[in-house]
């Protein structure tokens, strides 16, 4: 068979690819609460030079391309110092947060494997509110992960069930600075001395609070330590393309010493090709993103991250007392940062999310989870504040519509139905017959609540068959 292509001239190229991205999320507008991290448009400018210039030279290879690996010592030194991470800690560039904690476990896996080989069904310890980059990485390893609770009011992992989670089997403790749902740092010095005593790995996932969390110190805030300054930590991540503004494609992960990162490291000299050594689970790999975070954290220095985090600090601080000022919102937990989560006792709040959208917001809904209810979420960036007055004026109005949407009664029915299922409905049938019963079908609705309201009325395992037959049905090729 033929390529189904007609060549087209470079015109035609651009004009489709600017009508197919009529619909994407707003992103220039600072009206958009996730996904994007906008640093304006001058260092948009030198983060796309940068990439462009080493868009095709490929971090594979780090001998035939020096210049990455030069830039890439420089960018973990920058977040080594910036975490502080002791001398001899060793790191890796990674396209992204779930690279880097991927790469923390397999660490640890293989760590464990060498120092404790008596360890035969490894366990990763992760509190509830550990990003769901973990699981995917037991997932993926086959390791056991060990779900542990955290505090019903913070929202912060509990050092007291973390250690009564621990087992001869435990190779690693996972804990957040800070939490992406609800933007809360957990207690890292009591955890650590936890790991320490009891002799386990402990990773600090700073993807999305590392960057700014220095600067949140520094701001004033008072933030017990949160990185490598507490002597359990062996590992750490930290994303440069969300706080530190650089294109996506950018994170770092971060050993405290070359003795654990070893273990990172994926050798393979058993095929006919090229031996194949890589330190990260992407293999070819663009210069780009690379290029262009150094080039995106040099332009703006510390000097333009401190102005940054400052605008942050200040719309964060804005949005959190119009919430609270706000009637019939309450925050789920006081964020220690710029991550806000919100919801309502008296209708539900994702409402709120479809009325915003109205007036170009983009919110973001989250699903209960363990005592986590049903939220709405902020990830509040820098350019934002210019909007805050606004967001906040649009979220009452849509806070007064939303209340007059009349409940669901099918979602009443769905609860009634979901409690009276045990253990082994966890299956597609059941799925059927509850997606049925609440009007779920291939598409989109128009309100995204009522999806979201069903999904979260469903138990985890039965929304996660659901959303992946979802995906399974969207991604489709789009033949002729
Ligand atoms: C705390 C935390 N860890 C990991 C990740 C995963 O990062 P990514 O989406 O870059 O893979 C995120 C993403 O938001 C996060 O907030």
């Amino acid at each position: 068979m033929a390529m189904n292509v007609k060549p087209r001239d470079e015109a035609a190229i651009f004009s489709h690819l600017k009508s197919v991205a009529a619909h994407d999320a707003p992103w220039r507008t600072g009206k958009t609460f996730a996904y994007v991290y906008d640093p304006g448009r001058d260092v948009e400018a030198i983060a796309k030079r940068a990439y462009m210039e080493f868009l095709t030279e490929n971090a594979l290879d780090p001998t035939a391309f020096p210049s990455l690996l030069r830039l890439e010592n420089e960018l973990v030194a920058y977040a080594a110092t910036h975490l502080n991470a002791p001398e001899g800690a060793a790191g890796n560039f990674t396209s992204g947060g779930t690279e880097s904690c991927m790469l923390a476990v397999k660490t640890a896996r293989d760590f464990a494997r060498a120092v404790k080989p008596e360890v035969k069904e490894p366990e990763i310890i992760l509190p509830v509110t550990a990003h769901a980059a973990f699981h995917k990485a037991a997932h993926y390893m086959g390791l056991k992960k060990v779900l542990v609770p955290v505090d019903p009011v913070t929202f912060k992992a509990d050092p007291k069930l973390i250690e009564a989670a621990i087992t001869p089997n435990t190779i690693q403790i996972v804990a957040s600075a800070v939490s992406y749902a609800h933007g809360v740092l957990d207690p890292i010095p009591e955890i650590g001395e936890i790991a320490q005593r009891r002799g386990t790995l402990f990773h600090v996932d700073g993807c999305i609070g590392g960057f700014l969390l220095p600067y949140f110190e520094r701001l004033g805030e008072k933030l017990a330590p949160f990185d490598f300054r507490v002597p359990g930590v062996t590992s750490m991540s930290m994303d440069f393309h969300k706080y530190a503004y650089c294109p996506k494609g950018a994170s770092v992960i971060l050993h405290r010493s070359k003795d654990i990162r070893r273990f990172q490291i994926f050798t393979c000299a058993e095929y006919t090709g090229y031996t194949l050594i890589n330190p990260t689970i992407l293999s070819t790999k663009s210069g780009g993103p690379l290029a262009a975070a150094w080039a995106v954290i040099n332009y703006l220095g510390d000097e333009g991250y401190m102005r940054f985090a400052t605008r942050i600090h200040e719309a964060t601080k804005k949005i959190i007392a119009g919430i609270k000022a706000t009637p019939g919102l309450k925050l789920l937990a006081e964020p220690d940062t710029n991550l806000v989560a919100f919801t309502s006792d008296e209708f539900p709040v994702f409402h709120v999310i479809d009325e915003m959208k109205k007036d170009g917001w983009l919110l973001q809904a989250q699903l209960g989870y363990m005592g986590s209810r049903d939220n709405v979420h902020l990830s509040i960036g820098q350019s934002n504040l210019e909007q805050v007055d606004d967001f906040l004026r649009d979220l009452k109005s849509a806070v007064a519509r939303a209340r007059l949407i009349p409940r669901s009664n099918v979602i009443e029915g769905l609860k009634a139905e979901v409690a009276k299922l045990g253990p082994d409905d966890m299956t597609p049938a059941t799925l059927l017959r509850l997606a049925t019963m609440a009007g779920i079908g291939g598409k989109l609705p128009e309100r995204m609540a009522d999806l979201n309201l069903a999904l979260d009325a469903l138990p985890p395992k039965l929304s996660e068959m659901a959303l992946t037959e979802f995906f399974n049905n969207m991604y489709v090729p789009r033949r002729g």
